[in-house]
């Protein structure tokens, strides 16, 4: 399988339809969390079956893990877990897709980008514009979490998001666990490997005041 798909292709322009709240959940009122680069979506899986007042929703830009997941999703009967194929910033420049904030608690970028290269910048997805987005957009009290093992991209959303005003750090010691969409504190397939390899881990918690 293509390990990279470059998110600025013309090919990732037009979005697939944004079902309602009502057609991805059982339970379309309940609290909402947003894993963006959710690859086959094993980590929302887990969540979603072990926490079913919550609703997930993962978008990932490689059509085949959205098939893959979506197949996992039917054959689980999960009622409460949706996937969405495409690239989070066009997805959610569409205004269509807005009302997803509606319902928005939280949402993760875990070890979210390929792009290592200073040249490759600008297919990240954490990006200013996307940020501002995400600010005009996020209800206050909601929260941003980022997690990667490459410290470069670490600095480089954490540049990003501190830029933003409307985004505070959270002391990640002082943060309760139990009252937000991890409580028991899954971790995702690629954290297992950083874990398994003993590399470092660099994470942030940020809330929209
Ligand atoms: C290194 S993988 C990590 C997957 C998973 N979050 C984990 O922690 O195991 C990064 C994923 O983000 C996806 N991705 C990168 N840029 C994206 C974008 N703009 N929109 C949606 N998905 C994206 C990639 O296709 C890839 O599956």
């Amino acid at each position: 399988m293509r390990q990279h798909v470059n998110p600025l292709s013309k090919h990732f322009d037009e979005i697939e339809r944004i079902p309602s709240l009502k057609e991805m959940f059982d339970k379309p009122k309940l609290n909402l969390h947003l894993d963006i680069g959710c690859a086959a979506g094993q980590f929302l899986l887990d969540l979603a079956f072990v926490n079913p007042k919550w609703n997930y929703l993962g978008i990932e830009i490689r059509e085949r893990l959205v098939k893959t997941a979506r197949l996992k999703v039917q054959d689980k009967e999960i009622k409460n877990l949706y996937f969405i194929f495409g690239n989070a910033n066009n997805i959610f420049n569409d205004l269509n897709s807005k009302f997803i904030f509606n319902n928005l608690k939280s949402l993760s970028f875990n070890f979210p980008d390929p792009w290592f290269k200073k040249r490759h910048n600008k297919r990240r997805v954490v990006q200013k514009a996307f940020i501002n987005m995400l600010s005009n957009s996020m209800q206050k009290g909601s929260f941003i979490f980022i997690k990667t093992d490459v410290k470069d991209l670490f600095e480089h959303m954490d540049f990003v998001i501190s830029s933003n005003l409307n985004f505070k750090t959270i002391d990640k010691k002082n943060f309760d666990y139990s009252a937000s969409f991890n409580p028991n504190k899954v971790t995702t397939t690629r954290e297992n490997y950083v874990i398994l390899n003993q590399l470092d881990i660099f994470e942030k918690i940020y809330v929209k005041i």
